[in-house]
């Protein structure tokens, strides 16, 4: 099977994955099918967007009528989907009800059997905060299960990463099952914590795992199927999701955007205009639970073009800030992420198109700590001025000739030759002229980078600032190995 990257932005990417069924692009959501309870039919899923189906392979199992026909007809002419399937194992069920009455090595055949596209070993979903031993020795009969499937059959498989809420867990899973080799990785376990809205904790657990997955093949995010969290995944490097949330929520009467969930008997009015929500009333859809199901549908593959557009237009990390500025928690997962800024910007492109300021988050992108990391390349002699004044610099500085280098001033980055002006970042930016304190705070710290870069060589710096847009603490510190000058 292979996976062909084609665009990358942070450590998103928007990848062709040839599958024996044909070749989708992903990121995308796999739609879950029920085999037994079908409210949408299959074949009309193309409809709304998707590509690719999950099902699952043990609730086909156990049911005689459902088994026997998979097994004549094979699964996608069951289904009526000749498009890519992948199945799942019983895991969930497994998770969910402690017990399932299969083994691993018969799940795996089954799927063979049926005809999948990807199969799913009988994994053990750890839920988060178990004590350790219990997340190890979870994790370790996870591993043996899934070298047992590698060794039954040769068909595309997933190899689930594991490890509850412990990162080194994850870690250790990703490495190890990144080893065994798999066409696709899913992060597993996950559930309880997007259910809780515990975005912080997903976002260590997908970094974690992605630091030591194989780069080159896909990665799939379990039971991720809020329209919510697609940006904030894709950033961090998932390219496929499932989820059965657009019919679990259609159930309960839930209406989804892409900023919440909200109770469809509690709307006034429809924020939205699928082609459901553009021809029913909103009391229809109050009282139609296929309509609720279609409407979450739409909204669902409506955010995930949005999240590859922003992606292929290298501007992602805006898209999620937006996004994760919606909920109190997808902002503490956003918080999160920017933990992982090194990480990123090993993975982000060097050039993109813009680069706008939307909040302190900005001053924590990949880019800005690349920016930082950088300072120390500029070869200086001589008298450096660094210019934060007000109005052009050669209006307001006297004899210009007189130092061998000239820096302006753009928060969030810092300091940057004239050169620099028009190149990726420092050209692209755009940022508030009024800053907030962390922009200020991220950009005076690269002059005391700057000038620290430079403390053996014969440098001058005079950093002169206009005192009402950069009133900060650091400016007393500058002071100390700069000569500054209010202007
Ligand atoms: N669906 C949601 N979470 C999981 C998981 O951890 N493992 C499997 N196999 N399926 C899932
Ligand atoms: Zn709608």
């Amino acid at each position: 099977m292979e996976f062909e990257i084609i665009r990358k932005d942070v450590m998103g990417r928007i990848g062709k994955l040839k599958t024996t069924s044909g070749t989708i692009e992903t990121p995308t959501i796999l739609p879950v099918i029920n085999p037994s309870l079908m409210t949408i039919e299959p074949a009309e899923m193309a409809k709304y967007g998707a590509e690719m189906l999950i099902t699952n392979s043990y609730i086909i199992y156990r049911n005689d009528g459902l088994r026997k026909r998979a097994i004549d007809e094979g699964l996608h002419a069951m289904l009526n989907w000749n498009g890519p399937i992948m199945t799942d194992s019983g895991s969930y069920q497994l998770f969910e009800y402690g017990d399932v009455e299969v083994k691993n090595s018969e799940i795996i055949r089954f799927q063979e059997q049926i005809g999948t596209d990807i199969a799913v070993p009988l994994d053990l979903p750890t839920p988060p905060d178990v004590d350790f031993e219990r997340a190890e020795s979870d994790l370790k009969e996870t591993l043996k299960r899934l070298e047992e499937a590698r060794m039954i059959s040769d068909i595309p498989m997933a190899g689930p990463v594991q490890g509850s809420t412990f990162l080194d867990l994850r870690e250790e899973s990703a490495a190890k099952v990144g080893k065994i080799g798999f066409e696709i990785y899913p992060i597993g376990g996950v559930v309880p914590l997007m259910e809780a809205y515990r975005y912080s904790d997903l976002v260590d657990i997908i970094a974690s795992a992605k630091k030591f997955l194989p780069q080159n093949a896909p990665v799939h995010l379990f039971g991720a199927g809020h329209p919510m969290v697609f940006g904030l995944a894709v950033l961090l490097g998932c390219d496929m999701f499932d989820s059965a949330a657009y019919a679990i929520y259609a159930k309960k009467g839930r209406y989804l955007t892409r900023y919440k969930t909200c109770r469809v008997n509690e709307l006034q009015y429809l924020p939205c205009s699928c082609p459901i929500c553009s021809s029913y009333s909103l009391e229809d859809i109050k009282n139609n639970k296929t309509l609720l199901c279609e409407h979450n549908l739409y909204v669902t593959f409506e955010e995930m073009r949005l999240v590859k557009q922003s992606l292929k237009e290298g501007n992602l990390w805006e898209l999620v800030e937006r996004r994760c500025r919606s909920h109190p928690y997808l902002l503490s997962g956003l918080f999160r992420a920017t933990k992982y800024a090194r990480l990123m910007e090993t993975y982000d492109p060097a050039t993109k198109s813009t680069f706008f300021y939307l909040g302190e988050t900005s001053a924590r992108r990949p880019e800005v700590l690349r920016y930082s990391d950088r300072l120390n390349r500029f070869d200086l002699c001589g008298k450096v001025l660094i210019f934060a004044g007000k109005g052009k610099v050669k209006k307001c500085i006297d004899h210009i000739d007189g130092y061998d280098h000239i820096f302006l001033m753009k928060a969030p980055f810092g300091p940057y030759p004239i050169g620099l002006k028009e190149t990726y970042p420092i050209g692209q930016s755009e940022a508030p002229k009024d800053m907030d304190p962390v922009a200020k705070t991220v950009a005076l710290e690269n002059v005391l980078r700057l000038i620290e870069a430079n403390r053996d060589f014969d440098v001058e710096f005079i950093f002169v600032y206009d005192g009402d847009l950069w009133d900060h603490p650091l400016i007393e510190k500058i002071g100390r190995f700069a000569t500054t000058t209010e202007y």
